[in-house]
């Protein structure tokens, strides 16, 4: 079992802000936890799928120099994009755009791909098909971020811990960051160069 655009649609037409990102304490402190995960000052092409109302990718704004930012809602695309629009400063480093996960996933290589709260909303065979398009397309030395809750979700097959497992299994990824707490787990991989995984038998 797994979610689909339908039921995103439908969240977001209950509420404009259906997990409190504007006025949590608890998605502050995580937001402040998964930057301060980041390794680097700044990356030059970054990828964010399932972006919502886009408040965690306006501070990811300000450490890149291009920033892809995809949702499947519509509405959550809107209100990022009205966000980024307010805040001036980095609105031209964001492109957003919609799309699903792994059925679509936008070409080239990144230096950084935050896969923050989204990885439960997949079904294991949809995860493992990100997998693959997260392999493909992170750069050597390239970063991945990942952060979920680590409770589990009604009408999820995978909880946090599963995501990450699967996450951690990409060939070729180097674990930087791992941060848990009774609630979320964040992690940071590091992608080595194709020469360096051989020899250390991570390929
Ligand atoms: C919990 S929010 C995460 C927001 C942001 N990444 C963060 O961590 O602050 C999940 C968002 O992912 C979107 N989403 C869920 N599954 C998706 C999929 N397969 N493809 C694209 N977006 C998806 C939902 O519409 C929702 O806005």
């Amino acid at each position: 079992m797994s979610f689909g655009p339908d039921d995103f649609k439908a969240l977001y037409a209950r509420s404009a802000d259906p997990w409190h990102y504007e006025t949590s304490w608890y998605e502050a402190r995580k937001r402040a936890l998964t930057l301060a995960a980041l390794t680097r000052e700044r990356y030059a092409r970054a990828f964010e799928p399932g972006c919502s109302i886009g408040v965690l990718t306006a501070e990811l704004a300000a450490r890149c120099d291009v920033l892809l930012a995809w949702d499947t809602s519509e509405a959550a695309l809107a209100a990022a994009h009205g966000r980024m629009a307010a805040a001036g400063r980095d609105a031209d480093v964001v492109t957003f755009a919609s799309g699903w996960v792994p059925h679509v996933w936008p070409s080239g290589e990144f230096d950084l791909i935050v896969f923050s709260e989204i990885g439960y909303f997949l079904s294991r065979a949809q995860l493992l098909e990100a997998r693959e398009h997260i392999a493909e397309s992170l750069a050597p030395g390239g970063e991945l971020l990942a952060c979920h809750w680590r409770h589990p979700i009604q009408g999820g097959e995978l909880d946090g811990d599963g995501v990450h497992r699967l996450l951690d299994a990409i060939p070729g990824l180097q674990s930087v960051v791992h941060h848990h707490e009774a609630d979320l787990v964040i992690d940071l991989w590091s992608r080595v160069s194709d020469s360096l995984a051989q020899q250390e038998g991570l390929l």
